[in-house]
């Protein structure tokens, strides 16, 4: 069982003997939820939430924060209604609940699970301090193309890495015991399948084979599962045709039948009711009854459970048992979390961020910055660390103070008033020797339409000084900044995406480009001459192609969170030396996407530098663009470090492995062994990846697959020796019968700080 507390006989018994108390529209109560706070959809209901509370009507709310509001609603639902049932409030707690960490994309480059876990560790403290046991996160959705605005969210576009990370999420939410006071349940979300919306617009229809399905979507999920995940939430796409939230074949196959999963699913929001949009029934009634046979459990703010479902339980429409089904799996979650004995939260007084919270949130986006070209300058050496040279500093663009955007979107109630921008964190180092001068808005210029956009949708919160200030006087501003950089020794300049507005759910985009005139800002300051170190606050790999060939130091810090600015300055200053891998792949030009380094061979491989014309007719006809290489700009796994790392190749303790012994469950049966050096003469941390590729098999595989990883500390000088077991779990692929096999094969063995990895080995199975 992925979760024996689920499973536990006596807690299904105290389930079962509450079932057979409860009358139909009871039980309908419990698969009911709704927003009683906020909005984080289209349209919030808007109920008489008390008096649905005691006639037990409603089960669950969402976006209700804070001791006092929960207990309000909890006090009615344990003394007023007339089972008693308690009331589970969830929320959106991705990154953080007060205390901000980086952007999930951030935290995935640390490729680090125990920090990922000590993050919802504190995240789950405060949550619960709010009255929250149940948190809509981890999202596993595997994201490779970069104009989806939800790959912020996410842990980039790996199913190994997405699986670690998804674990190491799971077990620091739930503590593999729910019933502990400051564990939380997790959603994993959203299933299935959701970040390959076709062409990255959100919403978007999926569709893909049964293979990628199970091989590259399904492994995050199932390893959260296996975690002991306690629900599910339900994607918005449809999934073949099939939308998520009506598909028998995910939630019920695959979920319950395949993966055992005991917990329960909810609807994303209003996802129930948009099964009449995707057209697939003539009225709410079948759409409703699609959704719960189907294995989603929980309405969310769809009102359709509670407005439909009796009426076809009682015509016979639906079975009742499908309705008891649903209402154990949901119970079952409930008693376990411990709700029925406690369930109030103390109050507590309102959040500081204490030393220990600032702590933990700026050694998490140390972690997560990501260094992504260092060249040496003529005369200086590698730019960073900023050594004495840079004497002044002159501190330029947009989002260089902006407090806001450093927590990054879904903040939950993270404050931008305990937010440390660049600015304020070069100027506590560096006093009067730092200058400052924004440049240009996020927004302006050739990015109207979004502007228009974002003033429309968001009247009442609209896009912070920093986004537009600039806007009509760009031409001035860039030439201020030109004049402040021109008063430095170096030149940092801030550039990057608006987090509410450009990144997160709804906000896909067709240009990845720097937005507004960020990249006219960013070629002015360098034809100042002056050193120039990019540092980019983003949501997604952009198309940098300027920047990355013009540009000599170039530092990816995503939304770091709130202690971002000094976490910046730590890895700029060298306090921190830098060991962040990126989880996705940097285009070249947005027409590239999705583009993701585990691609499929082609009959007609390309040779992939466009430096190097064809030199012979029969060139023509490779798979590449005529007009741009195909290889990322800076490639999944890249990330560097003000150290270097050597590797000795890789080695195999057994050249030839039987096929027998690599039936599932048997362990590991092949060991491959390198070792790392640090060569350089600073302490550093790698991150030390193994890749595979599959020769030859009845499926064709991916050129190469990420298989293992390991973060290695290692003194000046000091070697370690990595080992990375494998077996049936790395070595299986999915065939054409959708089975999970190893064929008789021989695997090439690719170990290195990236997925560029040249160091080989192999090992045959036979
Ligand atoms: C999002 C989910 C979120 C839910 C509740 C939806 O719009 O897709 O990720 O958990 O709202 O806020």
């Amino acid at each position: 069982m992925p979760n024996p507390q689920l499973a536990d006989r006596q807690l299904n018994a105290k389930v079962d003997a509450l079932l057979k108390q409860m009358t139909l529209e009871e039980k309908i109560g419990q698969t009911v939820q709704y927003s009683a706070g906020f909005a984080t959809g289209p349209e919030g209901s808007k109920l008489s939430y008390d008096e649905l509370t005691q006639r037990g009507a409603v089960g669950s709310m969402l976006n209700v924060v804070g001791a006092e509001k929960t207990n309000h609603y909890q006090h009615i639902a344990m003394e007023k209604s007339r089972l008693h049932i308690p009331m589970i409030f969830g929320m959106d707690v991705i990154h953080g609940q007060h205390t901000t960490f980086p952007v999930p994309l951030g935290l995935a480059s640390s490729w680090d699970p125990k920090l990922i876990a000590g993050v919802a560790r504190t995240s789950a403290v405060e949550a619960r301090a709010d009255g929250i046991p149940w948190v809509f996160s981890p999202m596993v959705d595997i994201a490779r193309d970069a104009r989806w605005g939800r790959i912020v969210e996410s842990a980039g576009e790996d199913p190994f890495l997405g699986a670690a990370i998804a674990r190491g999420w799971v077990e620091g939410y739930q503590q593999n015991d729910l019933s502990k006071p400051d564990s939380v349940a997790v959603s994993v979300k959203h299933f299935a399948a959701y970040g390959a919306a076709i062409a990255g617009r959100d919403y978007n229809a999926v569709d893909m084979s049964d293979i990628t399905l199970r091989q590259v979507y399904l492994p995050a999920y199932h390893a959260a599962v296996e975690a002991g995940a306690a629900t599910l939430m339900s994607s918005f796409n449809s999934l073949n045709g099939v939308p998520a939230t009506a598909n028998p074949y995910i939630m019920t196959q695959i979920l319950r039948k395949e993966w055992r999963f005991d917990g329960f699913v909810v609807s994303d929001w209003g996802a129930v009711a948009e099964l009449l949009n995707h057209a697939i029934g003539p009225d709410g009634a079948t759409v409703a009854r699609k959704a719960l046979t189907a294995g989603v459990d929980m309405d969310m703010e769809g009102n359709l459970y509670a407005t439909t479902i009796a009426a076809q339980v009682r015509s016979g429409a639906i079975p009742e048992s499908v309705v008891d089904e649903a209402v154990r799996r949901i119970l079952r979650v409930k008693f376990a979390l411990g709700l029925f004995d406690h369930p109030y939260t103390p109050v507590t007084p309102p959040y500081e961020p204490t030393a220990e919270n600032r702590k933990q949130a700026r050694a998490a986006a140390d972690e997560t910055i990501v260094l992504l070209k260092n060249d040496p300058m003529e005369g200086v050496g590698p730019l960073l660390p900023l050594g004495k040279y840079a004497k002044t500093v002159a501190l330029i663009g947009p989002l260089a103070d902006s407090p806001k955007d450093m927590l990054g979107s879904w903040a939950a109630e993270g404050d931008p008033k305990y937010a440390i921008s660049l600015r304020q964190a070069l100027q506590e180092r560096l006093g009067d020797h730092l200058l400052y001068a924004p440049g240009c808005g996020v927004l302006a210029g050739r990015d109207e339409n979004v502007l228009k956009h974002v003033s429309f949708i968001d009247q009442a919160n609209p896009p912070s000084a920093e986004v537009t200030e600039a806007l009509p006087n760009d031409d001035k501003t860039i030439a201020d900044a030109v004049e402040t950089a021109k008063k430095a020794d170096v030149a940092i300049v801030a550039v990057g995406e608006s987090a509410d507005w450009m990144t997160g759910e709804a906000s896909s985009r067709a240009h990845l480009s720097l937005p507004g005139h960020q990249e006219q800002l960013v070629e002015a300051i360098a034809a100042t001459g002056k050193p120039v170190v990019l540092v980019m606050f983003t949501g997604r790999p952009n198309e940098i192609k300027w920047a990355g060939e013009h540009i000599s130091a170039i530092v990816e810090a995503w939304f770091p969170g709130m202690e971002g600015g000094h976490a910046v300055a730590d890895i700029l200053f060298g306090d921190v030396n830098p060991s962040a891998k990126s989880p996705v792949s940097f285009p070249r030009a947005t027409g590239q996407e999705p583009l993701y380094y585990a691609q499929m061979p082609t009959g007609r491989p390309a040779h992939g530098d466009l430096s190097r014309m064809p030199t012979n007719a029969a060139e023509k006809f490779l798979s590449r663009y005529i007009d741009e290489d195909n290889s990322a700009l800076f490639p999944f796994g890249w990330g560097l470090s003000y150290t270097r790392f050597s590797y000795s190749p890789p080695t195999v303790n057994r050249a030839e492995v039987p096929l027998a012994e690599t039936a599932a469950g048997r362990g590991p049966v092949v060991t491959v062994g390198v070792d790392v050096r640090n060569t350089g003469s600073l302490a550093g941390t790698e991150v030390v990846q193994l890749y595979l590729r599959n020769s030859y098999s009845s499926v064709e595989q991916p050129v190469r697959e990420l298989k293992g990883f390991a973060r290695v500390t290692l003194a000046p000088g000091e070697q370690k020796h990595v080992e990375f077991p494998l077996g049936f779990n790395e070595l299986s692929f999915y065939n054409v019968e959708s089975k999970r096999v190893v064929e008789p094969t021989v695997y090439k063995v690719f170990v290195g700080g990236s997925s560029l990895a040249s160091e080989t080995t192999s090992f045959e199975v036979k």
